[in-house]
């Protein structure tokens, strides 16, 4: 492995750019290539083993490559695939952002109150709830699904009155007082940090609301330091992007997740 190989990423669809959007602000001069899977999006409502198998084909892809290191951006894969991962490509660093999450919500909770909000498959798997109680076994960690957040972002209806109705649908229960209110939201599903604001109207000012995006950047700076592979370069790196369906919506949507628009050149249509 060599310093000047690219970093691959890893999501379903486009929201894994949220992870690549911190990992670039940490470590601009790394080369960068992500895969979005859209043409089989959502992996979070399908089977254990759908999902393993569609992941590993992913990683395939992108180890075509020559990468220095794989980062699964995606929660469901990571909560369902990652053992898989490292078993078929072991050698290669692999870092997950279900760790680095848990990390996050144990770092902000004050009351040791956390509920995490995620796909089906990420909570049904408990991997949250595991992840949380290693580092703060006294913690309460609530998990709830919240499906229909996806296709919504997606759709890149990131805001409003309707992704509000949906949200609250989802989440009044538990932050209603006057019950031991959780003190932070932990949002355990890649898609979710564009509706923040949103959530924030549901689930009021004094909620922490956080993921594992800037967590999940640390992380993958310390493995490579640790392996001497971090890219000392004054020039920006590279950026790739992979998708697996409609590159014209992949750029649409995908420049809000990212922050900046997405150029034609910069994504490529692949089969795996
Ligand atoms: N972005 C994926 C995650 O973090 C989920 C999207 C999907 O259901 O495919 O869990």
């Amino acid at each position: 492995m060599k310093e000047t190989q690219p970093i691959a990423l890893f999501d379903s669809g486009m929201g894994g750019l949220t992870v690549l959007k911190a990992l670039a602000d940490r470590l601009p001069g790394e080369d960068m290539i992500y895969l979005g899977d859209t043409a089989r999006l959502p992996y979070g409502t399908k089977g254990r083993e759908t999902i393993i198998r569609y992941t590993l084909k992913a990683a395939r892809k992108l180890l075509e490559n020559g990468v220095k290191m794989l980062v699964i951006a995606c929660n469901t894969a990571t909560a369902t695939a990652l053992p898989a991962l490292r078993e078929h490509f072991a050698g290669l660093p692999i870092l997950g952002v279900v760790e680095p999450g848990a990390l996050a919500a144990a770092r902000a909770s004050r009351n040791g109150r956390i509920v995490v909000i995620a796909t089906e498959a990420t909570i049904a798997g408990g991997a949250y709830q595991e992840a949380v109680a290693r580092i703060r076994p006294e913690a309460v960690v609530l998990g709830r699904a919240c499906t229909l957040f996806v296709p919504l972002a997606e759709e890149g209806w990131m805001d409003g009155p309707l992704v509000e109705g949906i949200a609250r649908r989802y989440l009044e229960d538990i932050f209603t007082p006057p019950a031991a209110r959780p003190d932070t939201l932990l949002l355990g599903c890649t898609h979710f940090p564009p509706l923040q604001q949103a959530l924030r109207q549901v689930v009021g000012t004094r909620v922490r609301i956080v993921d594992s995006a800037a967590t999940t950047a640390e992380r993958v700076q310390q493995e490579l330091a640790s392996r001497s592979l971090l890219r000392e370069s004054a020039s920006p790196g590279r950026r790739r992007f992979l998708t697996t369906d409609n590159p014209a919506r992949f750029i649409r949507t995908g420049s809000l997740f990212l922050g900046r628009a997405l150029k034609d050149a910069e994504v490529e249509l692949v089969d795996l």
